[in-house]
């Protein structure tokens, strides 16, 4: 949801803007533009469209010999993707600019206001009145006038200002969205919403918290709360990611680098925390004593999106091995419905970014009504692990498409690890089990490892007939269920053609309705222990002429009289089905989607972190 970058240091600023931007094109690219302070004066430049766009306006101007500046690419909330609508937003005079993530819930009223006392507007956008209001207050003070703005704002935002009668500071804000400075004694002071636009430059950061307010110089910075009004000390924390990491490394697409990136991001995620001769789990950073396990008696996971998908397998795992219930929410209807929450429920949030605003704002809940909050989450340093009590992270590195991918099988990993962490702290499974169970895990990845290449062929091969489909059903039971939820979310967010998920059994109660020749159907039907249902449900479609793609064990000959489209693959424990049968869903969207001349890492209308409600 917007990406945000300053910088201020001995380096040129524009390169290091754009670089930070292309990092953070994730977060939204409707528009994108820049600015910076040359020879007194502020520059900007904007565009509608993607960063490539501004690139092209910008020109010469990249060798500008400025130092200090900032940069957006938008994820357009007020206010159509427009070149007006670009960030950064200036105030009347021209000398003050402001860039910002979120959303000014009463910029209505601010704006009538700010009208009336004869400010004139050139943007739709919540935003502008931030440069206005700032401009209001400004007498030869910047922090104080910030300030006072920010008193009269509601909503969420992280802010960055810069006006040229401050020539060497940027001032920087934090309510409710994502914010990072990172600091390097001989680059300079940088500002990001999210840490790969830095990792060029630092791996030096301090996250900033809500109401914060930060002073940005070449030279240093300072951080003050903004309740308080006194500085505050931060811990600088070293991130472990290499800028390398956020590159494509030869790959077409980052959503397909990231697939092929699955095998490492299990291993990274299991490895440490599961000892191979004992199947015993150790969770160092769960935050939960002997007395808080003792005391759970039910567990809600909080997710949205491929992160809900991630929640409802678990559900199926916790409830079997660790014999604890468990409700799954969407963070956006948990936030608001009437919960019956207290220190025996157990919230987990499950987040790649830790900064999705819904979930963010449902552990929040949550917390307050007394239940211990763990998260599992991809970023270090993130918001939500900075809330929770305990963090799992999933050590997938960072995850430039906006699909989801190695993400989600490392949240599949680590939810799988947190099942028997709990099942064997409460002792519903036997040793024997754990090991077992534990083994499965260890040896997951180099399954997933193997059948890639294979599947990738494969699949780029199966697609020519279904590329052109306008409508997709997925199929699955139990555990494969959520996975079907997900090979649906996954092609119709890259691919744009209509897709649903739904739970085999399901589709005789309304579904089967859609079924002709027009409608493909994939169905997951591993030999697991509801084999003999979901080939009864794949018979069903048969019989109503429906087209069928089948993934399932190697060595069942069965499939193939049903269908000739079968995907294969090796039998492993049914625990572990969730993990394998993601790779042909996710093959499958990006192949049909790249054959359909998709923009698979960047697909219209989303963004990967959405820090708006
Ligand atoms: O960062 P989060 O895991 O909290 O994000 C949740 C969803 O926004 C995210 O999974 C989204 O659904 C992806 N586009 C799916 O590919």
């Amino acid at each position: 949801m917007c990406g945000i970058v300053g910088y201020c240091g001995s380096r040129r600023v524009v390169p290091v803007i754009l670089e930070g931007l292309r990092r953070l094109e994730y977060r939204g690219y409707d528009s994108a533009g820049i600015v910076y302070l040359q020879d007194g004066k502020l520059i900007k430049h904007r565009s509608e469209g993607k960063l490539s766009r501004l690139e092209a306006i910008i020109g010469d101007a990249i060798i500008a010999p400025a130092h200090i500046g900032l940069g957006h690419t938008r994820w357009a909330t007020h206010g159509a993707p427009t070149t007006a609508n670009a960030h950064p937003h200036s105030d009347c005079s021209g000398n003050l600019v402001v860039i910002h993530n979120g959303i000014i819930e009463n910029y209505h009223s601010l704006r009538e206001e700010l009208k009336d006392k004869g400010h004139i507007f050139t943007s739709q956008t919540d935003t502008e009145v931030l440069a206005h209001l700032i401009e209001e207050y400004l007498e030869n003070d910047l922090v104080a006038a910030v300030k006072k703005a920010i008193a009269r704002v509601e909503g969420s935002y992280a802010l960055g200002v810069l006006w040229a009668g401050m020539p060497d500071a940027l001032v920087a804000v934090r309510n409710q969205s994502p914010l990072v400075l990172g600091v390097s004694e001989h680059e300079g002071t940088f500002l990001a919403s999210d840490i790969p636009a830095l990792l060029p430059y630092t791996k030096e950061v301090i996250f900033m918290d809500d109401m914060e307010l930060a002073i940005l110089k070449a030279d240093g910075h300072q951080i003050f709360s903004l309740v308080t009004g006194l500085p505050v000390e931060k811990k600088v924390t070293t991130i472990d990611w290499n800028p390398a990491m956020a590159e494509k490394a030869g790959f077409k697409h980052f959503m397909l680098k990231e697939i092929f990136e699955e095998p490492q991001a299990i291993t990274n995620t299991v490895s440490g925390r599961i000892n191979p001769e004992t199947g015993e789990v150790v969770l160092p950073e769960i935050g939960l004593t002997a007395a808080d396990l003792a005391d759970i008696d039910r567990i809600f996971l909080v997710a949205c999106g491929t992160s809900w998908h991630a929640a409802l397998v678990a559900k199926y795992w916790i409830e079997k091995y660790a014999n604890i219930p468990v409700e799954v929410d969407i963070a956006s209807e948990f936030r608001y419905r009437h919960l019956l929450i207290n220190k025996r429920v157990l919230t987990i949030s499950i987040s790649q970014s830790g900064e999705t605003a819904d979930t963010l704002a449902g552990i929040r809940i949550a917390k307050e009504m007394g239940a211990k909050i763990i998260t599992i989450c991809n970023v270090v340093g993130s918001t939500m692990t900075r809330e929770a009590h305990g963090t799992v992270y999933t050590h997938a590195g960072p995850e430039i498409g906006v699909a989801s991918t190695k993400a989600f099988v490392s949240q599949l990993a680590a939810l799988f690890l947190f099942t028997l962490y709990l099942a064997q702290k409460k002792q519903t499974i036997s040793r024997e089990l754990g090991l077992e169970l534990g083994q499965e895990l260890i040896g997951i990845a180099g399954v997933v490892e193997r059948e890639l290449p294979r599947l990738q062929k494969e699949i780029e091969h199966l697609i020519e007939s279904y590329y052109d489909c306008r409508d997709f059903l997925f199929v699955g039971r139990s555990l494969n269920y959520p996975i079907a939820l997900e090979g649906a979310l996954k092609l119709k967010e890259i691919s744009y053609i209509h897709a649903e998920g739904y739970a085999s059994g399901e589709l005789k109660h309304g579904p089967i309705a859609l079924i002709d020749k027009d409608m493909p159907v994939l169905a997951l039907v591993p030999q697991d222990e509801v084999y003999q249902k979901s080939i009864s449900n794949v018979e069903e479609i048969k019989a109503r002429q429906g087209r069928i793609i089948l993934i399932g064990t190697e060595g069942d000959s069965h499939l193939r009289t049903i269908t000739d489209d079968v995907i294969y693959l090796p039998k492993v424990h049914s625990a572990m089905n969730p993990i394998l049968y993601t790779i042909p869903a996710q093959l499958l969207a990006y192949a049909i989607a790249t054959k359909r001349g998709c923009d698979v890492d960047q697909p219209r209308n989303l963004a990967k972190s959405v820090t708006v409600e």
